[in-house]
Order: structure tokens, then sequence, then C-alpha cells
């Protein structure tokens, strides 16, 4: 019975083939600004609305080339939303991806310009849109990078240049194969291809993958046609029969790309094709080949070198040979730097042939960027809520990455031990921020100088940036903070500037800050509530404790008690004189004695503004 059950199993699991074993890639499509999921066709493709997310505007959009998907929304970002706009995407699985977006144009009158603006993933620029774009009916419409995700998330973001508002029609998350584009030793995590074209020869259309039927593995990648590489000296070649070879791992290419050719003719027996590119770059070139001209019956003769930029990448090259058989794909990969503008392909028939090719694919290598330390990024994101940052800051993505675009108010630096971007330096003074400032701050802890002048934070001085080591200025002036200054800015050695003028703060001065000002040292306290303690401040009172109040506390009432009796019995003694004067004006030898005496007390009443002197000097008469 046993036996039976695992026979059964066994059956079940060959059954499948290894490539349907594997579970399908992971796909996220979306139409930005659409209120509802939307399904294109032909295919019936699934995209998902964003309308949760909450930056930028949606908007209808017009697409400004045919090849973009037919999604009628967009998401755009005017500048006042910040210069820096991303988007967040969770729960992707750690993988190889192939990332595309799509831009459009808002689809109203007062925005006739096309936006110029930069795009990044993972905090590494990709894409810079030139001038003229969106007059182009290729694959300048969209940007697409193949890129290892492995922190659960994807952020793609868009930066201002000043021209215009980004605008953004779609954003796809395709899986590949974790080897897709494997180019050698220095191919890895560290590497993002950015692609920089992709043509299928002798092709009439620009297809996807999926008008292909291609493998989903495979990244549903854009075919750019291409008929002829100029002169007229090439002719396309297409037949129907089926291609060994062509969809296997890791790039799963369509059978299709290789069903079509450009062959070279008599008139010019070679193939050459120029890109326009950024210079001092690397590129990787993948070349496709498939041997479908039916002239070509069998090895050596079809026999062609390839040159890039002139020099021969490879010798010798015959396509039956090396893919083992007619109509059977083969593919060659070589990555170059590129030191000019252009990157030039040629196929140079050795062996009195013609050439022939299948399809181009053309990648930039970019080096992805160190991004900013987690637990600065969450201290600045944590500020940027309590000090409430307007939006035109953004402070979007990562801090420090991409290199070109910096958040405002934060001064990046690399940190050779960490291997990331850290905060030394925080400019916010004078953007009329608010809020407090929250503990947390000292999460920055590569701090050498932070400027919060002119601002209107509230509350207390947080203690926690005793613990910044490395601070060196800490300008604080012109805000409402409030309470003491903390005990614990003592300990900051390196501090030679310090300004809290000009809050509401109160207390002593610390004493480690005070024995500083000998040194070359410049604070300033002036203009608080009531700070002491250092020359030019008034002298703090003694330090009492409790005990010590409610001691003064007695000692004063005493006093108060000595002198209300005091009162009393001068008044009672006064009451006594003005009747012993009464008495002596019938008595006068008695009363003689006292007459000089009821005088002084005249004229102690008489002379009012010279009270306490002239009560003074006939004090002792009167205690007499
Ligand atoms: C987009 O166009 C639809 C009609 O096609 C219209 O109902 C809608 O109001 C437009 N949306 C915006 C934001 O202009
Ligand atoms: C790319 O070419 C290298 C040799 O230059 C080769 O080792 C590698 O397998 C090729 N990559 C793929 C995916 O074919
Ligand atoms: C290009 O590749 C070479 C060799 O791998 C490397 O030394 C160089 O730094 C790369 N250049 C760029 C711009 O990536
Ligand atoms: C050139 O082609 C001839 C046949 O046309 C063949 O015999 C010869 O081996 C080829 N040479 C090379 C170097 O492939
Ligand atoms: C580098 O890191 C180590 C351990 O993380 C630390 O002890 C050391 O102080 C750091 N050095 C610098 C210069 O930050
Ligand atoms: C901080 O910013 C204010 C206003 O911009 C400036 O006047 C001041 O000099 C800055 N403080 C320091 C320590 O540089
Ligand atoms: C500081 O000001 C806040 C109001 O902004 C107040 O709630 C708090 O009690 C004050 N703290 C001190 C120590 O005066
Ligand atoms: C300290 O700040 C006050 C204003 O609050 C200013 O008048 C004074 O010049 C400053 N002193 C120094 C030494 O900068």
């Amino acid at each position: 019975m046993f036996t039976r059950i695992l026979l059964l199993f066994l059956t079940f699991f060959f059954a499948l083939s290894p490539s349907s074993a594997r579970p399908p890639p992971f796909a996220m499509r979306i139409s930005c600004g659409a209120r509802e999921n939307v399904n294109t066709r032909p295919t019936n493709t699934l995209w998902f609305k964003d309308f949760a997310y909450t930056g930028g505007i949606p908007a209808n959009g017009t697409r400004p080339s045919f090849i973009t998907p037919p999604l009628k929304t967009l998401r755009y970002f005017p500048l006042s939303e910040g210069p820096e706009n991303c988007y967040n995407i969770n729960r992707v699985p750690s993988g190889h991806y192939s990332v595309r977006m799509f831009f459009g144009l808002v689809a109203e009158p007062n925005f006739d310009s096309e936006p110029l603006f930069d795009v990044s993933v993972e905090g590494t620029q990709i894409y810079s849109l030139r001038s003229g774009w969106s007059n182009h009916d290729d694959e300048q419409a969209f940007a697409e990078a193949i890129v290892f995700l492995t922190d659960g998330s994807a952020s793609l973001c868009f930066h201002s240049t000043g021209h215009g508002d980004p605008a953004i029609l779609s954003i796809e998350i395709l899986q590949v194969d974790e080897n897709a584009y494997n180019y050698g030793p220095e191919w890895g995590q560290g590497i993002i291809l950015r692609t920089a074209n992709r043509l299928s020869c002798g092709a009439g259309k620009p297809k996807f993958d999926e008008d292909y039927s291609g493998d989903h593995w495979g990244g549903d990648r854009f075919w750019n046609p291409i008929t002829t590489f100029g002169q007229s000296s090439d002719r396309s070649l297409s037949v129907e029969a089926s291609i060994k070879q062509a969809s296997v791992a890791p790039n799963f290419y369509p059978e299709a790309l290789y069903q079509t050719a450009l062959v070279s003719t008599d008139s010019k027996p070679e193939l050459e094709y120029t890109l326009d590119v950024d210079p001092n770059r690397n590129y990787s070139v993948w070349l496709h080949f498939a041997e479908i001209d039916p002239s070509v019956t069998g090895v050596g003769q079809r026999v062609f070198d390839i040159l890039i930029n002139g020099d021969v990448e490879f010798r010798g090259v015959d396509i039956v040979r090396m893919s083992g058989d007619r109509y059977t794909a083969l593919v060659l990969n070589k990555t170059v730097t590129i030191n000019g503008r252009t990157l030039t392909i040629t196929l140079h028939p050795t062996n009195g042939s013609h050439a022939l090719i299948s399809a181009i694919e053309v990648f930039e290598v970019i080096i992805t960027e160190s991004k900013t330390l987690p637990d600065e990024v969450r201290a600045l994101q944590t500020l940027k809520s309590t000090l409430g940052l307007p939006l035109r800051f953004g402070w979007n993505g990562d801090p420090c990455v991409p290199q070109q675009h910096p958040w405002s108010g934060a001064d990046c630096q690399f940190d050779s031990n960490s291997s990331k971007w850290v905060i030394d330096g925080l400019g916010l003074d004078n953007q009329g921020l608010g809020g407090f400032l929250p503990n947390d701050v000292s999460q920055l802890r590569h701090l050498q100088s932070i400027n919060l002048s002119g601002n209107s934070i509230h509350g207390v001085i947080p203690s926690s940036l005793g613990t910044i080591a490395s601070l060196e200025i800490l300008d604080l002036s012109y805000n409402f903070f409030n309470g003491s200054i903390p005990e614990s800015l003592g300990q900051l050695t390196t501090l030679r500037r310090l300004d809290l003028n000009g809050n509401s703060l109160s207390g002593r001065v610390p004493a480690a800050l005070a024995g500083r000002l000998l040194h070359r040292a410049s604070f300033n306290f002036t203009d608080n509530a009531g700070l002491c303690g250092i020359p030019g401040l008034p002298t703090c009172g003694p330090h009492l404790s409790a005990g010590a109040k409610i001691g003064i506390g007695i000692g004063v009432s005493v006093a108060f008690l000595l002198i209300v009796t005091c009162l009393v019995c001068w008044w009672k003694r006064r009451q006594n004189i003005l009747r012993a004067q009464r008495i002596a004006a019938r008595d006068a030898p008695y009363a003689k004695a006292r007459t000089h005496f009821s005088r002084d007390v005249q004229m102690i009443r008489h002379h009012g503004q010279d009270h306490t002197r002239t009560a003074a000097e006939s004090g002792p008469i009167l205690l007499s």
C-alpha cells in the first residue's frame, strides 16, 4: 500500500517538467493615478490602482509614445510637493527584478512643456529624461533596469530638475531569473543594468515578450523593431521554422526573436549599428543569432568578426558551429568601457560571406550607491514630523543618494567604516519650522554641525544632544526653547560654537560650559528668560534644598513678626508721648524734659522723603 502511494507520488512528480514546477515570477504593475484597477488589451494585463498613495496629484494623461501601455491616468508631482517624490512598494520578495516606468504628459492645456527629471531605483540614479523625449516614438518614453531588490521593498524616486513636474504613467516590477544577464565576475548585487536599447532585427513592429508569447521569467522586455541599419545595404529575413535553444534560463528569450534577422548584401558585406551613449561608462552588449538563411547549410559558410568601437571582441563567429545547428539560438555577451559618445557594433565577414544578426541588447552598467545608515534615516524622518517640515522640502527616498539629489538641509558624508552614508550637518536655519526637537536627534551621531536658528521651535533642548560626541557647532538661537540648558552639553568636548541666544531658557549655565568660556570656544547665551551663572549674566541664587527653603521661609516669617511687634511698640509709645504732652500742658515742670523729644517725632513725619535716614537718626531716641 505504502509503496503504491510513493509510486503515485513519484509519477506525479515526474509528470511536472522542471520549468512548470517553478512558481510564477512575482509581478506588480501599477497604473499611476488610477482610481480602479485596469485591465489592458490585448493580453488582459492587470494594472493596480494607486489611489491609496498620497503623494502627487492624479490626472488624466496623454501618452507620448505608441509603445506605452494604454492607460488613461498618470500621477504628477508639482515642485511645491518637494523635489523628490517616491513610490515605496512593499512586500516585494527578495530577488532579481526588471523595473520599468513609463512617463506621460498631463492632458491639460496649461501643461504644455515636457517635464525633464531624473529617476532613481533604490537610491541609485538610473535615468535622466532628455529634452525632446516626448517627441520620439521610440524607447525614450520609459526607463527600465534590471536590479536586485533585497530589503523587501522597492523604492522608485523621481527627482525634479526644475523643468516641469515629473509625470508617471505606470510602474512595473517583474521578477526575473536570479542569474539573468550575468555577464561575468563583476556582475552581482552591486550592479544595475539599465536598458539603453533593445532591438529586434528584421521585425516590423514593436513587441513585448508578452506579444511574442515569451516566458514570464523574461521580464516582459520591450523589443524595438529595426528593419535596416541604414544605407539599404541590408535586408530582412523572416522564417516560421521553430528555433531550438531559445527560451532557456537564465534569460528566457522568446523564440520569435530568432525568427527574424537582418542580413548584409553584396553591396556592403558588413553590418554596422551605432547607438548614442554617455561617455566614460561601461556597457554590456548582448548579441543574438540563429542561422535562419536557407542558403547556409553548414559550418564554415558564414564566418564574421564582431567589433565594438573598432576593437575585435569576437573573432571568427560561425553561428552554426557555435550554436550546434541551424535554427538554433546563439547569445554572445561582452561588457566594454566606452570613452566616446557612440557605441558602434560591427559584424565583419571574414570568409567572403554575409553577416547576420537577430537581436541586440545594450545595457549601461551602473554601480549601485550605498545607502544612508538606516538609524540616521529614521532619525531624520522623526525630525521631519516633529519639526513639521514643509512639503517643499520633500525629504523622501534616501537622504544622501542619489548623490545628485541629496535632501536639502542635510549634509552627507561617506563613512568608510560602515560603507554607508551618514549625516554630518543639519542646516535648517530660517525655515519657518515649529514643533519640537526630539530626543531621537541624537541618533544622528555623526553630526558636526546643527543650525536651527531663526525658527519657532518650542520645548526643551533634548539632553541627548550631549551624546553626539562629534558636535562642534550648535546654533539654536532665535527659537522658543525653554527650560534649562542640559548639563549633558558640558560633555561635548569638541563644541566650539554654541548659540542659544534669543530663547526662553532659564536656570544655571552648566558649569562645564561656563568653564569652557575661558578657552577659544564662542558661546552666546544672551536674550533669554533667566539664564545665570557666567560673566555677563546675573549671578545665580544659592543652590537650595527643599529643607533650606523651608528654613528660609520660617526665618522670613519670624523677621516679619519682629518688625510688626516693633511697629506696634513704637505706635503705643507715641500715643503715650502725645498723652504726656497733653498732660504737660497742664503740668509744665513735669513735661519739660519731653518737649525736645516730641519735636523729633514731628520732624520725622514732616520729612517724608528722607524718612529712612531721619528715622535712623531718631532711632536711638525712639528706643530710649
Ligand atoms: C479625466 O477624464 C474623465 C473623462 O474621460 C473625466 O471624467 C475626469 O474628470 C478627468 N479627470 C481629471 C482629473 O481631469
Ligand atoms: C556572458 O558571457 C560570459 C563570457 O564572456 C559567459 O561566461 C556567460 O555565461 C555569459 N552569460 C550568459 C547569461 O550567457
Ligand atoms: C568599467 O569597468 C572597469 C573594469 O571592470 C572598471 O575598472 C571601471 O571602474 C568601470 N567604469 C565604470 C564607469 O563603471
Ligand atoms: C571559409 O569558407 C570555406 C568554404 O566556403 C571553408 O572551407 C573554410 O573553412 C572557411 N574558412 C574559415 C576560416 O572558416
Ligand atoms: C569603526 O567601527 C568600529 C566598530 O563598528 C568602531 O569601533 C570604530 O570606532 C569605528 N571607527 C570610526 C573611525 O568610526
Ligand atoms: C546659522 O544660521 C544663521 C541664519 O542663517 C546664521 O546667521 C548663523 O551664522 C548660522 N550659525 C552658524 C553657527 O553658522
Ligand atoms: C516649556 O514650554 C512649554 C509650552 O511650549 C510648556 O508646556 C513647558 O511646561 C515649558 N517647560 C518649562 C520647563 O518651562
Ligand atoms: C549674542 O547674541 C546677541 C543677540 O541675542 C547679539 O546681540 C550679540 O552680538 C551676540 N554675541 C556674540 C558674541 O555673538
